[in-house]
């Protein structure tokens, strides 16, 4: 039969779908097309198999669009396929110009003209940068991480990209992964909160506007959890622990709209998640009724080989479209085996059919049909990447996800006149590694540094010194990022700079490429010869403001315990030297709190403050050695999750509740009041957490279940009130089921997770 004039014929669909007269839709002949599922369907029965096919698979952007076009080898066969319709999207092209050249190919080559989705990496941001996603998680600031997002869409829209890989929602606990700085912490309820503001922040209330993108949640499921902290190795875990800590900000994105989720590398409990047919199909697509499609993560299916999965690629492509991966990022593997396996019955075409249609979904709720080039136009991305309104709200975040970590005798704020201050340590002076890892679209020394950032303020004397590097050879994707383990030639200058200033800025810690994908280390100290120096240093000047850039928890007890001053700065990107120097004058006051749990040292990790109690938590005695305890450190953590200073100080008092108990579809209310006892207007997030008792499962000794930003002005108080109800209390329980269990609370309001006031609580269910 002869389909032509099919790209006609979807045009005329298309046409009807926005404007067309009835005059034009008579002539179609066509049934009246209003539903999303009519407009897939519309495209979906004029498909063949190998054009469904095609839709399910993904190519990384493969030869410069506007060189020449490949006449052999991998691109040429990719070049192919694009124009065969073989393609279904397309990731890491860059710019208007190379988006609208694939495009063209897509809409006017192909046989039925379906355009492509084009996504990228936008993890925290694409040309101007925020925070890495878990400074920003710092902020506890959900409007400022919304909006972060929003201009990270609105950018990337702007070069036409229409889909990016964030976000990141996996619980980490385990400061060794590399990759705790794309996420937002330890924490399940305030990582789903996160999922929720950057999801919205992404895609915004719909795609009509040209300024939102598709967002993705990853990995699916339990990657953070890879065994010792190594990048891709194995995760074992139980379904409670899946359940409880694992799955809820997936379920948030899901419950927020997000219209794509991305598998993982890991095997989980045996089997490759790309292959888990009770990740994809049990949990996301049946029990939480997720609509939108899954793309397996770079080369996933192909990796099953590894893995010990999959005997083959064909054997790969079957075990992950059978378990529900609707898209191939670039196994190459779908495109090459799916239409044979499927004459052979080793795969449902139906299942084919439910992934093509859940991906042709999304381009038609983005408006690819109505406009394969909506986000297409050179002019509006000239005048849009990098404008002045993305620097103030990358700058706003910023401030909001630095973290006082301590603030001995006022060291802080820095007086704005009459002081000769040194600033010390390579990174001061780098405008490259505040950006972090994950930002594959910016310019090289495109930060402010802190140097600069300094620079601002006129009142003192600043001088610079480098002291050392802190890597050799930089670059994104090849691990180069060596720590400098040796040179020590630049200390002399350093220390008799120190010794002549009334006060010492260190900034120290991990290069922005030494945290990200891939990036594991077994040390979390502070690298390389940093530590000597900070301590060399110390001996002639102890006036010191340790600014800590990194992207993961460090382990510094010896700063910790001498340093008068620590501040938190991570990767803070593009306007990284502003947030910081604003932080340090006193302009922005700080108000971040710790995502994740710094510990003493590496040995304590994974540590986290949701953990269990243990049958031999602690003993009276404690020469005795019967208990579950280090021998050489204590069990608490250097800082504890939701930690961070001000400088105002705030007090709480007067915990009461509405009631001592509540009944099944009942509540309570549970007050406190905060007092800005500090000389300055501040910010507090004031955070609830609760502990079960007694549980069918064993329940944490604490779990975060609501926080409050409020700001005070000094000596005002206010009164915080939480709501706690049946919601609040359930759990994925022995029953397997979520649900509140009757029994006896504790609930704790406080500063941080291990600073609290308490009282009781009942439950009837
Ligand atoms: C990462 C993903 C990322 C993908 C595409 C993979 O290596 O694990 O998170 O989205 O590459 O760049």
């Amino acid at each position: 039969m002869k389909l032509f004039p099919t790209r006609l014929f979807i045009s005329i669909v298309i046409l009807s779908l926005s404007s067309c007269s009835s005059a034009q839709k008579k002539k179609a002949n066509f049934k009246k097309v209003t539903t999303l599922e009519q407009k897939v369907d519309s495209i979906f029965n004029l498909m063949t198999l190998e054009e469904k096919i095609g839709q399910l698979n993904q190519y990384n952007g493969f030869w410069d669009i506007t060189g020449p076009v490949p006449k052999e080898g991998q691109a040429a066969k990719k070049y192919e396929h694009l124009k065969k319709g073989l393609v279904g999207s397309m990731l890491n092209v860059k710019g208007v110009k190379d988006v609208k050249a694939l495009q063209k190919i897509a809409v006017e080559q192909t046989r039925l003209g379906i355009p492509l989705i084009f996504g990228f990496d936008v993890i925290h941001g694409y040309k101007t940068i925020s925070p890495i996603p878990l400074a920003e998680s710092a902020s506890w600031d959900m409007e400022a991480i919304k909006k972060s997002a929003a201009i990270a869409a609105e950018e990337a829209s702007a070069v036409g990209l229409n889909w990016t890989f964030a976000p990141m929602v996996d619980v980490s606990r385990d400061a060794r992964w590399g990759r705790v700085m794309e996420g937002a912490g330890e924490d399940s309820y305030l990582g789903s909160q996160i999922a929720i503001a950057r999801v919205k922040g992404f895609q915004g209330e719909n795609f009509n506007s040209n300024k939102t993108i598709v967002a993705c949640a990853k990995h699916f499921a339990g990657y953070a959890q890879a065994e010792s902290g190594r990048d891709y190795n194995s995760v074992d875990i139980s379904e409670e622990m899946l359940q409880n800590v694992i799955f809820p900000p997936f379920k948030a994105s899901v419950d927020a709209g997000v219209r794509t989720f991305m598998n993982s590398f890991n095997e989980l409990n045996g089997i490759p998640a790309t292959a888990s047919s009770y990740l994809q199909r049990e949990v996301l697509k049946r029990d939480w009724k997720f609509d939108g499609f899954v793309v397996s993560d770079w080369g996933s299916i192909g990796e099953m080989i590894n893995h010990g999965y999959a005997k083959d690629g064909k054997h790969a492509a079957e075990l992950a479209m059978n378990a529900g991966s609707d898209m191939d990022m670039e196994s190459v593997l779908y495109v090459e085996h799916l239409s044979t396996l499927v004459n052979e019955g080793k795969i449902k075409e139906t299942d084919i059919n439910d992934a093509v249609k859940r991906i042709l979904k999304v381009k038609f709720e983005l408006g690819l049909f109505a406009n394969p080039y909506k986000y297409c136009d050179e002019a509006y991305e000239k005048a849009t990447v990098g404008k002045k309104e993305f620097q103030e709200g990358v700058l706003d975040v910023a401030k909001k996800s630095i973290v006082l970590l301590k603030n001995q005798n006022d060291l802080l704020p820095l007086k704005k006149s009459g002081q000769k201050i040194a600033l010390i340590g390579a990174l001061a002076n780098d405008k490259t590694s505040p950006l972090g890892s994950w930002r594959l679209a910016a310019d090289e020394n495109s930060a402010v540094s802190v140097l600069e950032g300094l620079q601002n303020y006129k009142g003192n004397t600043l001088t610079y010194s480098k002291g050392a590097d802190v890597a050799v050879g930089k670059t994104q994707f090849i691990f180069e990022t060596k720590i400098n383990e040796t040179d020590k030639s630049g200390f002399t200058e350093a220390i008799a700079l120190a010794k002549q200033s009334d006060v010492v800025i260190l900034v120290l810690g991990e290069h922005g490429l030494q945290s990200g994908e891939g990036r594991s280390r077994s040390d979390i100290g502070i690298p390389g010869v940093q530590q000597e120096l900070l301590e060399e240093v110390y001996k002639v000047n102890k006036n010191i403001v340790l600014v800590l850039n990194n992207g993961r928890p460090l382990a510094f007890p010896w700063a910790a315990e001498n340093i008068p001053a620590i501040v938190e700065a991570w990767h803070l990107g593009s306007q990284s030297g502003n947030a910081i120097a604003q932080v340090l004058y006193g302009d922005y006051n700080p108000s971040g709190k710790l995502p994740m749990t710094f510990p003493r040292n590496v040995g304590q990790v994974p540590i986290y403050y949701n953990h269990k109690s243990t049958g031999r938590p602690s003993i009276e005695n404690k020469d005795l050695v019967f208990w579950s305890h280090y021998m050489d450190v204590d069990n608490s953590p250097l800082y504890p999750f939701g930690y961070g200073l001000s400088y105002s100080k705030f007090d709480y008092s007067n915990l009461s509740l509405s009631s001592n108990s509540f009944d099944k579809n009942g509540k309570i209310e549970v007050s406190v009041t905060v007092t800005n006892s500090g000389k300055v207007t501040g910010k507090e997030v004031v955070q609830l957490y609760i502990r079960d008792l007694i549980g069918s499962l064993t329940r944490p000794v604490k779990e975060l279940k609501g926080f409050e930003m409020i700001e005070l002005k000094p000596n005002e108080s206010k009164k915080v009130t939480f709501t706690i109800n049946e919601k609040t209390i359930e759990y994925f329980s022995a029953n397997k089921k979520w649900e509140a269990e009757s029994g006896d609370f504790k609930v704790f309001i406080g500063t941080n997770s291990a600073e609290t006031i308490e009282a009781d609580f009942k439950f009837n269910n």
